[in-house]
């Protein structure tokens, strides 16, 4: 993904985006924190690619992913014989991302005992590898994320706080998609023209009630959750109008009693999806008012009071001049 992929122009997302300009050409450690597919590494990626080390690598470790005992070796590397099954010297992720960014996903996964060491090697930028006693020293750029809490898991006593305010020196807060609603109608246009060419499937037409839908939705898996979807939708969807797959709903988390769903929203949602099932027909045997038991009139007044408006009045543009006046970020919002 480069820059000029990342999709978004809320206020928001906007700020965030300033962010990286700013901080890309220092070498202080940042701190990326954010829910879940809310794009963390794509930022880290972002922050990388704009920086004067955007020609060396861009080493990536998830800290949840290795096994606490083999994350030492990952991260500062291992001399042959260090432990059974150590056959050669090997470099660590440290020394892979020498002049460089090294990215520590994850990172409120780091277990305590591998701390301090971590620690040291951000500030003094040496560590030695498992085995040794020789001082590697390495020019590194930290950049670390996670979906946790870390001033929570610190005053649980289960992050260092040294550690905590080495690596929080810039903060980055990623906004979930639920507040930057506004990004979701580009990220679906982004998508459905992504997924539209790599699946061979053309859509012409994203209507209105679809997007008003998506945009209704909370996503707790944020924007990985919405392109999963829209690829689904892209997949299902029987001509060239994006159609929504069943169970957005489903997916939906219980809101709170703050936010909680009038009857007028769930009205709205099952006569939408009904809708989509009858291909959008009002009347006639297969039509939505024979699906949901009602008389024409009355599905036509119902949808009237909510607001849903028929295929014929649709107002939905072409996806041509969507991508258009696709708002990428980087470039023109
Ligand atoms: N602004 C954006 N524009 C376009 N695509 C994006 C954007 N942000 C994220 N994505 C896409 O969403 C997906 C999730 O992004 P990413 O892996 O960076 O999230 P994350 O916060 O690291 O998630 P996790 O916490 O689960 O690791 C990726 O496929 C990424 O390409
Ligand atoms: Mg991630």
């Amino acid at each position: 993904m480069t820059t000029l992929d990342l999709i978004g122009c809320s206020p928001k997302f906007r700020a965030v985006l300033t962010d990286v300009e700013r901080i890309a050409p220092v070498d202080s450690a940042v701190l990326i924190q954010g829910e879940t597919g809310t794009g963390k590494e794509v930022i880290a990626r972002a922050i990388h690619e704009a920086s004067p080390r955007r020609n060396q690598r861009f080493v990536a470790l998830n800290c949840a992913a290795i096994p606490s005992a083999l994350l030492e070796s990952e991260l500062f590397g291992h001399e042959r014989g260090a432990f059974t099954g150590a056959c050669t010297q090997t470099k660590g992720r440290f020394q892979m991302a020498d002049g460089g960014t090294l990215f520590l996903d994850e990172i409120g996964d780091m277990p305590l005992e591998l701390q301090p060491k971590l620690l040291r090697a951000l500030q003094e930028r040496e560590f030695e590898r498992l085995g040794s006693t020789q001082t590697v020293r390495v020019n590194v750029r930290v950049v670390a994320a996670t979906n946790q809490d870390l001033g929570q898991l610190v005053s649980k006593k289960l992050f260092r706080a040294d550690l905590f305010y080495r690596l929080n020196v810039i903060p980055v807060c990623l906004p979930p998609l639920r507040e930057r609603v506004q990004d979701i109608r580009p990220l679906t246009e982004f998508f459905v023209a992504k997924f539209a060419a790599s699946l061979n499937k053309p859509i012409d037409l994203i209507p209105d009630e679809v997007m008003t839908v998506l945009q209704g939705h909370d996503w707790p898996g944020n924007i990985r959750e919405l392109q999963n979807f829209i690829e689904r939708a892209v997949l299902f969807s029987p001509g060239s109008v994006l159609r929504l797959p069943l169970g957005l709903r489903q997916t939906a988390p219980e809101r709170s009693d703050a936010t909680a769903r009038t009857l007028a929203d769930a009205d709205r949602e099952h006569i939408l999806e009904t809708l989509e099932q009858a291909n959008w027909l009002i009347g006639g045997q297969d039509g939505a008012a024979n699906r949901l038991g009602l008389p024409r009139t009355t599905l036509i007044y119902k949808m009237r009071k909510l607001g849903i408006q028929t295929r014929r009045s649709l107002g939905a543009r072409p996806i041509r001049q969507l991508a258009d006046e696709q708002c990428h970020a980087a470039a023109n919002c």
